[in-house]
């Protein structure tokens, strides 16, 4: 071994524009916020950002749940504690499948003791309120879990009377909203949801690495049910709940009500710059205006769409039912499985898009507007390059008529 440490170089990513599915660019904002000096969990001042964390989220999910904050870790993180701390050994979970994610909470449930069953439907397509609720009958689940946006099929499960549904059959109704939430709506409250969670890498445009989770009083009373509190910092005379313990300490959310409630009793160690890059998000999307955020995203992918269209290119997916903030659209043939358009886009103009996963790997491309990155520069960016990129795969458009159809969305509508 020689004496001098390998110490490589100093990071300096070649800049790009990134419109895949996610992650995207963040906010300049909530990337300054990140580099605001740390503060231990105790420092008043930082309990002080934890509540205003938990006031931020509570108006960007239109709730007035008491339980909102954040799990450190990717979106993932914030499923794995909302199905880990609510489903109890044995009980049934209605997962329904319309793409990759609900493979994923139907998998996260099993993991977490469930009698896991679903229902399925072909990819880009999402499920009626009739066919949701025949399978609520025939299952008689203790929970369903859905996501709202899935981005591996770019399509949105209508929600609005779901929470109903669920209700009227006893059941919890769990929503994973990480690709939807700031792009499209979901007044939780008004749809009934009685617990939901996000990420921050898509139209919250945030790194990826916390969790905004929320949930209803009843839903906060079964985890209690559940409450065991870790023997070394448990307070004298607490004596652990009767049921069965949830099989995660990280992920318990009853320990983690008492970690950003009142008591703020110890748990993990707050990830500082998450959290600092959490509130900003919110306040980002919150000065904008939930309505406001939407529209643009909705103006956005509607240019993008208009584009494409006009470049010849078929757009994927269940047309009535598009998400807001991703745009699918198959692959020419001249192109082959599309890699090679990807990565000209990616070196020769410093843009990302995505394929897809499963069945539609190859088949799709996922183009994101989402957050910083949803506005019209960067649409134009995008259509201008790829036609340069597919012309030279063969795949030839008529000349600028993908940015002339998205500048005329923005001008005329
Ligand atoms: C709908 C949905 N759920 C969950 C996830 C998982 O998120 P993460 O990779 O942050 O854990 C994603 C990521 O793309 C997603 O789109």
């Amino acid at each position: 071994m020689s004496d001098k440490p390998i110490l490589f170089d100093e990071l300096d990513p070649d800049p790009r524009l990134l419109m895949g599915p996610g992650p995207v660019d963040v906010y300049p904002r909530v990337l300054r916020a990140m580099s605001t000096p740390l503060q231990g969990q105790f420092d008043p001042q930082f309990t002080r950002y934890m509540d205003e964390v938990q006031v931020l989220y509570r108006q960007v999910y239109e709730t007035q749940n008491k339980q909102t904050f954040l799990i450190n870790g990717t979106a993932r993180a914030g499923i794995e504690a909302c199905l880990t701390s609510i489903i109890c050994p044995g009980d049934t979970v209605l997962a329904p499948i319309f793409g990759r994610f609900g493979h994923l909470l139907k998998e996260i449930s099993m993991r977490a003791g469930a009698n896991a069953v679903s229902i399925e439907t072909e990819w880009g397509k999402v499920f009626t309120a009739e066919e949701l609720e025949s399978a609520i009958k025939k299952y008689k689940p203790a929970i369903v879990a859905i996501s709202q946006g899935d981005t591996s099929v770019t399509v949105k499960q209508p929600l609005k009377e779901l929470g109903e549904i669920c209700k009227r059959h006893g059941c919890i109704l769990y929503v994973d909203s990480t690709a939807s939430l700031g792009g499209n709506a979901l007044p939780v409250d008004d749809w009934g949801i009685d617990i939901v969670s996000a990420g921050l890498q898509k139209c919250l445009s945030g790194p990826p690495g916390s969790s905004p989770i929320s949930f209803s009083d009843e839903v906060a009373e079964r985890v209690l049910d559940r409450k065991h509190t870790e023997a070394g910092i448990r307070p004298p005379g607490v004596k652990d709940a009767d049921g069965p313990i949830i099989q995660s300490n990280y992920f318990d959310l009853a320990m983690l009500m008492d970690y950003w409630g009142p008591h703020r009793l110890n748990h993990h160690t707050e990830s500082a710059s998450m959290l600092y890059a959490a509130r900003e998000c919110a306040r980002v999307l919150l000065e904008e205006g939930l309505e406001a955020c939407q529209a643009r995203h909705q103006k956005t992918s509607k240019a993008l769409r208009a584009g494409l269209q006009a470049m010849g290119l078929e757009l994927f997916g269940d047309q009535e039912h598009l998400m807001d903030n991703v745009t699918g659209i198959y692959i020419p043939a001249e192109c082959g499985n599309g890699a090679a358009v990807r990565s000209d886009l990616l070196n020769d103009f410093g843009i990302e898009i995505g394929t897809s996963f499963g069945p539609l790997d190859g088949k799709i491309w996922r183009i994101g507007t989402m957050g910083y990155v949803c506005r019209q520069a960067n649409v134009l960016r995008c259509l201008s390059s790829l036609e340069m990129v597919l012309k030279r795969h063969g795949f030839n458009t008529k000349q600028c008529a993908g940015v002339d159809a998205a500048y005329s969305v923005y001008e005329n509508g």
